[in-house]
C-alpha cells in the first residue's frame, strides 16, 4: 500500500570544503510510489541519492529506512536497498552475465535462487539476447537495463535510480520509462533523480525540486503545476519570452485576447518547467534568463 514513511531523510546537508553540495533537506518517501527528485546539474543529486543509499556519510542530517536510523555500508538494511548508480558501475570486460552473478554473489545469494532471479530479470528487461556479450559492447540503453538488473538481483523493497536517462535517445528513455513502471506495479518503491521535467512529469507520483541543494517544493505533479496556475500564456515582450499562470482557463483567454496579436502568442497547460522557472527564477538549464511574473 501507498503511505507508509519507508525511507526519511531530516536535516541533511554535505560539504565538500567550502562547496555545500546539499544544504538541510527533509525528505519522506512513501511505500509503493515513484518519487522524483527533480533539480539542475549541481542542484545536489547524486550527493544526496548517495547519503540515502549510505554509499556517502551526511556532513549532518539523518537517513532513516523502514524506521531504522542507518549508520554506514555495513548496515543490514543495506539488503533492502538497490542502487543504480548515475555512473553505471559494472565491469565493462566482461559478459553480462557474469556482472550479474557478481552481483548475486555480493549479496550471498544461493546458486539456484540466483539462476531463477537472473532469468526472471532478464526477462523483464528483454536482456537474453545479450547475456553473453561483453559490457563494453553494449549501447548505454542496454548498459543501464543491466545495471538495472544487478541493482535488482537480490530483491530490493526500494530502488534508487540516480539519472537513468541521462543521454539516452528518445526511444530508450521511453522504453526505461516502460520497465520503471512495471518494477513500480508490484509494489516496490522508486527513487529517480532526475533532470528532465518531462520524466518527472510522466512517471512520479510526487516529486521534490531542488535546486542549490534546497527543497523548493514537494507535491504531486498536478499539486506542484495547481500551485503555479493549471494554465499558461505565453507571449513576447520586446522578444523577451514571458510566461503569465493562471489558475482557470477562462482567465487564461482573457489575458490573451488583452494582448496585442501576434506571433508566439499561446495558451497552454502549465509543465514542471514553468513551476521550476517560477520558483527559482531561471530556466531549469540555468542556460538563460527568462522574464516571468509580469
Ligand atoms: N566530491 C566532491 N567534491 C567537491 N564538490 C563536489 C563533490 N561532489 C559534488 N560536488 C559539488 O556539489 C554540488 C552538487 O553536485 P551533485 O550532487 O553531483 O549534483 P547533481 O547530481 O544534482 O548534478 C556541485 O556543485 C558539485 O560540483
Ligand atoms: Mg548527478
Amino acid at each position: 500500500m501507498k503511505g507508509d514513511t519507508v525511507v526519511s531523510a531530516k536535516g541533511l546537508v554535505k560539504r565538500f570544503g567550502d562547496v555545500t553540495a546539499v544544504d538541510g533537506i527533509d525528505l519522506d518517501i512513501r511505500e509503493g510510489e515513484i518519487f522524483g527528485f527533480l533539480g539542475p546539474n549541481g542542484a545536489g543529486k547524486t550527493t544526496t541519492i548517495r547519503m540515502l543509499t549510505m554509499m556517502a556519510p551526511a556532513t549532518s542530517g539523518t537517513v532513516e529506512i523502514q524506521g531504522r536510523t542507518v549508520s554506514g555500508l555495513s548496515d543490514p538494511v543495506k539488503e533492502r536497498i538497490g542502487i543504480v548508480q548515475q555512473h553505471i558501475a559494472l565491469d565493462r570486460d566482461v559478459t553480462v552475465r557474469e556482472n550479474i552473478r557478481y552481483h548475486a554473489i555480493l549479496h550471498r545469494i544461493p546458486a539456484k535462487e540466483a539462476g531463477r532471479r537472473m532469468e526472471e530479470l532478464v526477462g523483464m528487461m528483454g536482456l537474453e539476447p545479450y547475456l553473453d556479450r561483453l559490457v563494453v559492447n553494449l549501447s548505454g540503453g542496454w548498459k543501464r537495463r543491466v545495471a538495472i538488473v544487478c541493482a535488482l538481483v537480490h530483491d530490493p523493497s526500494i530502488l534508487f535510480l540516480d539519472e537513468p536517462t541521462a543521454g539516452l535517445d528518445t526511444q530508450s528513455r521511453h522504453m526505461l520509462w516502460d520497465l520503471i513502471c512495471r518494477l513500480n506495479s508490484d509494489g516496490r518503491t522508486i527513487f529517480i533523480t532526475t533532470h528532465y521535467m518531462d520524466e518527472a512529469e510522466e512517471l512520479c507520483d510526487r516529486t521534490a525540486i531542488i535546486d542549490h541543494g534546497r527543497t523548493v517544493c514537494i507535491g504531486t505533479p498536478a499539486e506542484l503545476m495547481d500551485s503555479v496556475g493549471r494554465w499558461t500564456v505565453e507571449y513576447r515582450d520586446s522578444g523577451t519570452k514571458v510566461c503569465r499562470y493562471f489558475p482557470d482557463w477562462d482567465g487564461a483567454i482573457r489575458f490573451r485576447d488583452s494582448l496585442p496579436a501576434g506571433p508566439g502568442v499561446a495558451i497552454r497547460a502549465t509543465s514542471l518547467e514553468d513551476v521550476f522557472l517560477e520558483m527559482t527564477g531561471r530556466d531549469v538549464q540555468a542556460t538563460e534568463e527568462v522574464r516571468f511574473r509580469i
